[in-house]
């Protein structure tokens, strides 16, 4: 049995996949699937009135050549955070098995394990946002099959050591999902060289971030293909709709575009940062190497009000672990930026 088999849920293994009307024929005269033959009451050009390919087949091929990785390691869902939760539903067997996230991070792994009735144990990140990787690890028992790690990490923004996760990759037994939603702003920070060499980890993606696709919802992960293949197996057999491929498949033909969003993203960025620290309201501004900033501010609470009755909503993190008195800002358009560096700077 393979080391991916051996951490599956036992009913998953078992599980006989439902299997669609197009799984088994996309053309010819369609009488399987008691669509509308007429067509759809309003007019397109995608034949809305047939239901999608469920294995997304030229989609993943197109994202395949684009992004150069082999087609059988690509899965695709609606947005990352459907893939964050059939990877729990896929290793993690409710009331007994449990996850290990390190915090402060994205708050949907947590919020997945318990819908799931998944236990999960939040591990602290140390001084600097990185992983204690004796720590993480020391929390992992014989039941933790998945961790969740974030790299540029929301909502700290920095990059976690690629050594660290290379060393837990090799040390922990079960699945290593490292989110990489924000990973278009700083490409080489990639963890992609280790799909080569780690079995068990798992690279999520979307196109919500710098693609500018987050009303489309459609996220990928990258991951060894016997992994890809039990998210294919439990997956709702239609879960990309027809008008996000047909606008997904399109942006793949618009890399420049993106390229030039990140690049003003990242000019806007900097300026941010640059206003921010020169505010002595301000009392930390932390590095990003994402679409957003995280900045310390006495009475976070009391600013990001005020802030919000002006129109400028931010976002309030500091409830999270060790995040007192924090707030993170997305970075937006130069007169969007222009009015909260106002507004920061004109505090009472
Ligand atoms: C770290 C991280 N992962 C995943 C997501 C969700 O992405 P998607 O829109 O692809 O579901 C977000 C959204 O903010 C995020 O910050």
């Amino acid at each position: 049995m393979s080391m991916i088999e051996m951490l599956v849920r036992e009913n998953i293994k078992r599980l006989k996949p439902y299997t669609s009307a197009r799984d088994s024929h996309l053309n010819g005269i369609l009488l399987d699937a008691n669509e509308n033959s007429f067509g759809s009451v309003v007019e397109n050009e995608l034949e809305l009135n047939r239901y999608p390919d469920p294995s997304q087949k030229k989609l993943r091929q197109k994202l395949s050549s684009v992004i150069g990785i082999d087609y059988s390691k690509i899965f695709l869902g609606v947005g990352s955070d459907e893939i964050i939760d059939l990877l729990v539903r896929v290793f993690c067997e409710p009331k007994e098995d449990n996850v290990v996230i390190p915090e402060p991070t994205y708050g949907m792994y947590k919020v997945v394990c318990d819908i799931n009735n998944v236990s999960s144990f939040s591990v602290e990140l140390n001084n600097s946002f990185q992983l204690d990787v004796a720590e993480t690890l020391s929390l992992c028992n014989e039941k933790t099959k998945m961790l969740f790690l974030c790299s540029p990490n929301n909502p700290t923004g920095n990059v976690l050591r690629k050594s660290d996760i290379e060393e837990i990759c090799r040390s922990f037994k079960g699945i290593v999902v490292v989110d990489e939603a924000y990973y278009d702003f700083d490409t080489e920070y990639s963890l992609e060289s280790l799909l080569y060499s780690h079995r068990n980890i798992v690279l999520l993606r979307t196109f919500s971030k710098a693609w500018g696709l987050a009303g489309a919802r459609c996220g990928y992960c990258l991951a060894d293909k016997e992994v890809i293949s039990y998210l294919y197996k439990v997956k709702a057999p239609y879960n990309l709709n027809k008008l996000t491929t047909d606008i997904v498949m399109r942006a793949l033909d618009n890399t420049d575009k993106r390229d030039k969003f990140i690049n003003m993203i990242k000019v806007e960025r900097q300026r941010i940062i640059n206003a921010l620290r020169k505010n002595k309201k301000v009392l930390n501004v932390f590095d990003s190497n994402a679409n957003f900033i995280l900045f310390e501010i006495e009475n976070a609470k009391s600013v990001y009000d005020q802030l919000a009755r002006e129109g400028v909503i931010i976002r309030d993190r500091s409830s999270q672990i060790n995040l007192k008195n924090c707030l993170r800002v997305s970075v937006g358009k130069p007169e969007e930026n222009d009015k909260f560096i106002k507004s920061i700077q004109e505090l009472t």
